[in-house]
């Protein structure tokens, strides 16, 4: 539960919180920090808001939203029940970047869950966001508040990229600390299934729920069958140059790169701390250190974002272990080449 006064206190200090919920009672929509990314957030039992949504970030209409509470008394009439293994999540990692997909209540508007019986919901672990919320006294539906198939904003700079003149405001919160979206999960009896990996890896949730006891939504890495959660189907996360990823040696990554500059085309690598001084390019920018993964998916969109700047015609990218956010990372380097992987 997020504390009365702690939001006294957020609201003394930070008045353009109060600015925020007035628009969001008045069904606008304002766009607020959270530790994963910034969401663009709106009353989540306003069809108004939500149209608002969908029509600032240009997003499909059969996408559905999640919706952030402050306080788990937010969920009554938002949800129609919660299971023994669903509340045992909560418990462990609200708030924090767990999306857990409920069956809805009646008193969420259709277009968040896009005609779907569930509802997707969390509590996000940031001071601001949690403070937004319970000043606007609303469970928010907020999708990440960029443009639909750009990279995530982590920062208000990247929201304003993307959404000025679409929405009345930003509350500007710095730059946000996950930087990959929250993991979002579904329980069935015991088990849950990831549909969208995450800032939780499926460790973590082993560790809560029991060993074995976690599955990945087949969807996502089998083409034959369709993801479980909507948003995985759409590309997503795409810089404006083709991006392709390189599974495969530095001298292998440098000699494709040596190829396509030949050709007089301006190539970016796309790498970490570690090899940044090693490649030869137009534009190398590294996304945290590769020793600490959590740092890659901090600077991951940070990153994809700033080879726009660069004007670049083509990009590669490393590929990295697909354990702990390493998950998350692959997931979204995939989808950001559009499956393109060179292997070596
Ligand atoms: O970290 C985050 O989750 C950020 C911050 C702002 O909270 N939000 C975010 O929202 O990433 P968005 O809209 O970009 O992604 C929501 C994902 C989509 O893939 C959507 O399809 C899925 O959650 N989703 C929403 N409701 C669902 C449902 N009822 N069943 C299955 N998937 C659902
Ligand atoms: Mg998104």
């Amino acid at each position: 539960r997020w504390p009365v006064d702690k939001t006294e206190k957020m609201l003394e200090n930070h008045p353009h919180i109060i600015q925020a919920s007035l628009w969001i009672n008045k069904n606008e929509v304002i766009a607020i920090p959270t530790e994963t990314v910034y969401g663009l957030a709106g009353n989540a039992r306003s069809d108004d808001a939500i149209k608002r949504i969908f029509e600032a970030k240009g997003r499909p209409s059969d996408n559905p939203l999640i919706v952030h509470i402050s306080d788990l008394s937010q969920l009554e009439g938002l949800v129609s029940s919660v299971s023994d293994t669903a509340q045992k999540l909560m418990t462990a990692f609200w708030p924090g970047p767990l999306t857990i997909v409920l069956p809805k209540g009646e008193n969420v508007s259709g277009r968040v869950t896009a005609g779907l019986p569930t509802v997707a919901v969390r509590m996000p672990d940031h001071e601001i966001a949690l403070a937004v919320i319970a000043a606007s006294d609303v469970p928010l539906a907020a999708p990440s508040a960029n443009l639909s198939g750009k990279p995530s904003p982590t920062s208000a700079q990247h929201v304003y990229e993307d959404l000025k003149g679409r929405i009345p405001g930003i509350v500007d919160g710095g730059s946000t600390g996950v930087g990959v979206e929250s993991t979002v999960v579904e329980c069935t009896g015991d088990l849950v299934t990831i549909l969208r990996p995450g800032g939780i890896t499926l460790e973590e949730l082993e560790k809560v729920v029991g060993a074995g006891r976690v599955v990945v939504d087949p969807g996502l890495e089998n083409e034959k069958h369709a993801p479980k959660s909507p948003g995985m189907k759409y590309t997503h996360y795409a810089p404006d140059a083709p991006f392709v990823l390189v599974d495969g040696s530095v001298e292998f990554l440098q000699r494709l790169v040596d190829k396509e500059r030949e050709a007089g085309k301006r190539i970016g690598i796309l790498t970490t701390e570690e090899r940044a001084g090693v490649y030869k390019a137009d534009c190398v920018i590294p996304a945290g250190n590769r020793s600490n993964p959590e740092t890659v998916a901090q600077h991951l969109y940070e990153a994809l974002r700033a080879f726009n700047e660069a004007g670049v015609d083509q990009i590669f990218g490393e590929v990295f272990p697909k354990t702990g956010v390493g998950v998350a990372i692959m997931n979204r380097l995939e989808k950001s080449a559009g499956g393109n992987i060179i292997k070596e």
